[in-house]
């Protein structure tokens, strides 16, 4: 395991944090998580006063991650009634927080209403009634943002598609069903329609589909101002900025999106003779997604000969599911042996009892032995967030880096966490 040369990220010699912490383990960098929160700052936020950014918390979320997104000045976009309670816990105000789902609870949506939480994206036309309910009874005013369906199509894979008309998402793009929309918030005293939301779909390398999507939005917030004198105050145009997993992808800096949707709102308002509305971005993966790695230990290597040679590791697909999901391709470095010339192509095999649980096909290694450490790259983003306890295999630890300081912000799961539910349910 000697290398005159382990792999670095973040300043810290992965072999040893492996060595320390154990594997499968995943790593955050908290400088790195920052950078992105300062980047997406200086693309939007201080160009255009009256903007916000709020990290998509699907991505990765963890009190650590909500103090870190909290001290950066950004919003939080939570989904569920866990990432809010989760937000709730960490001290993140409520009014920076926006609720989103096609499908909330009432038990979501009472908790929203009690937190005082700054946004509703509301996704479907029962709700906005269900909303001012329970708004009323607690005698609560509430802002909302109407999520629609721009029918824009991204290029990414069809499970992370939601810009297109058939989406399970929002409210179709038909004037009459979203003026009915626009009218009941209208009417409802306890709520306050501020105005539009989409999201396209998830690692999106198009600038135009954000440019088109805001040109329908604009067009309908100026039909909605001729028919009903309504006029929307802000737009949330969603996340989906894509982020380098192997060298075949190009990022671009949030700016290359954000100055697009900013010029496109700005174009538009002037030729419909509309007050310009303020901009919403959501960005998840952009900012969690390459400040995070996993280590693994190679355990069993199995060539066959002609064929291919499969090198296992003590991970897999439950705690990253995405190449199993949507066949999403990651780079790795052996981390030990990262000085070395890479003389073979190996397939990386976790250990599940699965035969889809490949994390990467054609890998270009030096030499493996067993005990190496595997460093996969750019797992920050729907990785600890999608993780199961497929074949009973306790969730990594997660741990933060920060300068030369390490913190462990989840623990490594137990076999008594394992069971720790059935065990209650017992004594119950
Ligand atoms: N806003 C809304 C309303 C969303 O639904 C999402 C992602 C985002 C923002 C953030 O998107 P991002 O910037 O991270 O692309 N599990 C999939 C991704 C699903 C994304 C769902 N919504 C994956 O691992 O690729």
């Amino acid at each position: 395991m000697n290398s005159s040369k382990p792999f670095h990220f973040a300043g810290h010699d992965t072999v040893a944090l492996a060595q320390e912490y154990g594997t499968p383990l995943y790593v955050m960098s908290e400088d790195l998580i920052r950078q992105q929160c300062r980047s997406i700052r200086e693309a939007l936020l201080e160009k255009h006063p009256g903007s916000r950014a709020a990290y998509a918390s699907k991505a990765y979320l963890s009190m650590a991650m909500c103090r870190i997104i909290e001290s950066e000045g950004l919003c939080l976009d939570v989904v569920s009634g866990g990432e809010l309670y989760t937000a709730r816990e960490a001290g993140f105000p409520m009014e920076r927080i926006i609720l989103h789902g096609n499908n909330k609870s009432e038990e979501e949506l009472t908790m929203a209403v009690e937190f005082g939480v700054g946004r509703v994206v509301v996704d479907h036309l029962e709700e906005i009634n269900l909303l001012e309910a329970l708004a009323a009874e607690k005698d609560r005013p509430m802002d909302i943002q109407i999520r629609i369906v721009p029918e824009v199509e991204g290029k990414t894979h069809r499970h992370i598609m939601t810009g297109q008309k058939d989406s399970k998402f929002g409210i179709p793009l038909v004037p009459e069903v979203i003026e009915k929309a626009v009218q009941s918030a209208m009417d409802s005293p306890h709520i306050k329609l501020k105005g539009f939301h989409f999201h396209l779909g998830s690692n999106l390398f198009q600038q135009e589909i954000y440019v088109e999507a805001i040109q329908r939005v604009m067009k309908l917030c100026h039909h909605l101002k001729q028919t009903l004198g309504y006029e929307a105050e802000e737009i949330n145009a969603g996340g989906g900025y894509g982020i380098r997993y192997t060298e075949a992808d190009q990022p671009q800096p949030p700016s290359w999106y954000t100055d697009a949707i900013m010029e496109t709102v700005q174009k538009m308002a002037k030729e419909l003779s509309l007050k310009q509305p303020n901009v919403i971005i959501e960005p998840g993966r952009w900012i969690a997604g390459e400040a995070g790695i996993t280590l693994y230990t190679i355990g069993t290597i199995k060539e066959i000969p002609e064929v291919r040679t499969y090198v296992s590791v003590d991970g897999g697909l439950p705690d990253n599911i995405r190449p199993a999901l949507y066949n999403a391709r990651y780079d790795a470095v052996v981390a030990n042996k990262a000085d070395q010339p890479k003389t073979q192509t190996v397939t990386i095999a976790g250990k599940c009892c699965e035969t889809g649980d490949i994390l990467i096909y054609d890998l270009k290694t030096p030499p493996l032995e067993r005990g190496d450490i595997l460093a996969v790259l750019s797992t920050g983003a729907y990785g600890e967030s999608m993780a199961n306890n497929y074949n009973r295999l306790p969730r990594p630890a997660t741990i933060m880096l920060k300068g030369e300081e390490v913190r462990v912000v989840n623990r490594r799961e137990t076999y008594e966490d394992l069971l720790r539910r059935e065990r209650e349910a017992d004594i119950s």
